[in-house]
């Protein structure tokens, strides 16, 4: 597989992906400081500041592109509604992992940006392999995931929430190409 040299675009009915850039920071702190999102999200901190968003795109632009790759969700009508991220932790498979900010909700959005995200991921980046994993009180990203095509491992393992300050069990899920 080659280098792939920037974040790809990625589009699909209502949405465009694209790599974060430092002026989507004060956006997405506006979206990200709300502990209904920090609370079902592994790593995010919470409260969420600019600052907090400032760090997280920085780190997105330096990171390896054959690992991991970072997307802000782009809605026609309404600008940045979310994010979405394929990440390589040390000794685990590759992740995906998504938010949309509460004012979108119940819209398809999760399920449209994740759906095209993981045909990018099979099709143009070439990978076979996705895990993912929801918190056991959050179904509502189970549904998401389950029509993005990724199926119950069965496994239940305690993750760190670093919004609730304590760990959580979550569900896995995977994804085979
Ligand atoms: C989970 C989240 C991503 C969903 O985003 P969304 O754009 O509203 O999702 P969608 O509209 O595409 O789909 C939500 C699905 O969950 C279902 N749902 C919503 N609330 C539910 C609940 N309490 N129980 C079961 N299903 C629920 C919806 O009916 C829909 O399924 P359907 O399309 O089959 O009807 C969003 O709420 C969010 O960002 N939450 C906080 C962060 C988070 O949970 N990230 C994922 C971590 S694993």
């Amino acid at each position: 597989m080659g280098v792939i040299d920037r974040t790809p675009d990625i589009e699909t009915r209502r949405l465009r992906l694209r790599a974060p850039r430092m002026d989507d920071a004060p956006r997405m702190a506006e979206l990200c400081n709300d502990f209904d999102i920090g609370r079902m999200v592994s790593g995010m901190p919470w409260p969420y500041r600019r600052a907090d968003a400032e760090d997280f795109i920085a780190r997105c632009a330096l990171a390896d592109r054959r690992t991991d790759a970072a997307f802000l969700i782009e809605h026609d009508d309404e600008g940045v509604v979310g994010g979405l991220g394929f990440r390589t932790r040390p000794e685990a498979p590759l992740e995906v992992g998504y938010w949309i900010g509460k004012p979108f909700w119940g819209r398809g959005i999760a399920s449209e940006a994740l759906i095209g995200a993981m045909a990018w991921a099979g099709r143009d980046w070439k990978k076979r392999v996705v895990a993912a994993g929801h918190f056991s009180d959050n179904p509502a990203s189970g549904r998401v995931l389950c029509r993005g095509g990724f199926l119950y491992t069965g496994q239940v393992r305690l993750r760190a929430c670093k919004a609730r300050g304590e760990d959580v069990p979550s569900r896995a899920m995977i994804w085979l190409a």
